[in-house]
C-alpha cells in the first residue's frame, strides 16, 4: 500500500476516467484497496511467522456459508517443493521465486471425517453446492488474506494454474480425498526493481447495474476500456491489443483452458462424487 497516494491518484490509475467520490467517512481502506496491483517479481527475503499467523487470522474472519468453514491452506516454503508446483502450473517462475506459497483449498475431507467418526451420514457432500459454498469460502478467505498481506507491504499474485493438474497438485501437498487447490497465492517482498503498476479496470458502469440488468451503454463503456487498457499495454512493455478482443479469444474454446476443461474428470479422482 501507499500511504502517500491519495484516493484521486489511486481512483485516476484504476479507472483512468471519473473521480473519485469525495465525503467518504474514511478513505483508508479503499485507498489500501485501490492500491492492489499483483506482484511477479520478489526478494528472497522470508515472510515472517508471525505475518502468516496474521494472514490466516484474517482469512478466518471473512464470512463463511453457515459457520461451515470448508477451507483449508496450505503454506508452502520448501524451494524443491515450489518448484515442483510452479511446473505444474504451467512454468510460472514467480513461484520458485516468492518465499512462500500459500495452496487455497475447497476442504469438504474435514467434514467427511466427522461424519464417519460419528458414523453419521454425509450424503449432503457430494452435492455441486456444497463443492461451490467450498470454492467461494476458500476465496473470501483468501482475499481477506491478501488485502492483510498487502497492508504488510507484502505482495501477492493468485495463481489459477494451480488448477492445470489438479491430481498431480493434490500428490504434491498429501491432500486427502474432497479436498482440491483452487487456487495458489505467491507471497513475498517486492522487488522494487521490477515494480508492478495499478491495472485499470473496466468502468464502474460495466459492472455495477442498478435494480435490474441493463446492458445499454455497455459497448461504448468497452470501447473506453479498450483505449485505456491499450494505453496500459503500452505503458508495460507489453503488446496492445484490444481488451475484448483478448478476453474473447481467452474462452473461445477448451484449447484456451490451459487443460483445466477436464476439471470434471479430475474432481472424480480426487474423491468429489458431485451430484
Ligand atoms: C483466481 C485467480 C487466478 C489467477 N491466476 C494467475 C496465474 O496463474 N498467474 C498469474 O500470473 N496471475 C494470475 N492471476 C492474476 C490476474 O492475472 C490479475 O489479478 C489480473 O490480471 C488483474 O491484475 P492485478 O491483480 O494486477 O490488478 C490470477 C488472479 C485470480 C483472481
Amino acid at each position: 500500500m501507499s500511504d502517500a497516494a491519495t484516493l484521486k491518484t489511486l481512483w485516476a490509475a484504476r479507472y483512468r476516467e471519473g473521480a473519485a467520490p469525495g465525503g467518504l467517512p474514511d478513505e483508508a481502506m479503499l485507498r489500501h484497496l485501490l492500491a492492489h496491483r499483483s506482484v511477479r517479481a520478489y526478494r528472497p527475503d522470508p515472510v515472517a511467522e508471525r505475518v502468516l499467523e496474521g494472514a490466516v487470522a484474517a482469512a478466518q474472519s471473512a464470512s463463511t456459508s453457515s459457520n461451515l468453514q470448508v477451507w483449508s491452506v496450505v503454506a508452502v516454503e520448501d524451494a524443491g517443493r515450489r518448484a515442483r508446483l510452479a511446473e505444474l502450473a504451467g512454468g510460472q517462475a514467480h513461484i520458485r521465486q516468492a518465499p512462500l506459497f500459500l495452496a487455497w483449498l475447497v476442504d469438504l475431507s474435514r467434514l467427511a471425517r466427522l461424519g464417519a467418526e460419528r458414523s453419521h451420514a454425509t450424503e449432503g457432500l457430494d452435492y455441486l453446492e456444497t463443492f461451490l459454498v467450498g470454492v467461494v469460502d476458500a476465496a473470501l478467505a483468501a482475499q481477506n488474506a491478501a488485502a492483510f498481506l498487502e497492508a504488510q507491504g507484502l505482495g501477492i499474485v493468485y495463481i489459477g494454474g494451480l488448477r492445470n493438474h489438479p491430481e498431480q497438485v493434490a500428490r504434491e501437498l498429501g491432500l486427502p480425498d474432497r479436498c482440491m487447490a483452487v487456487f495458489g497465492m505467491c507471497v513475498g517482498h517486492p522487488d522494487t526493481d521490477r515494480p508492478a503498476a495499478i491495472k485499470p479496470r473496466l468502468p464502474q458502469s460495466v459492472v455495477l447495474h442498478r435494480e435490474r440488468y441493463d446492458i445499454a451503454g455497455e459497448d461504448e463503456a468497452i470501447g473506453r476500456y479498450d483505449g485505456i487498457d491499450e494505453a496500459f499495454q503500452r505503458e508495460q512493455g507489453l503488446a496492445p491489443r484490444a481488451w475484448s478482443d483478448a478476453m474473447v479469444r481467452r474462452v473461445a474454446g477448451p484449447q484456451s483452458l490451459s487443460g483445466r476443461d477436464r476439471l470434471r474428470e479430475a474432481l472424480d479422482a480426487l474423491g468429489f462424487a458431485l451430484r
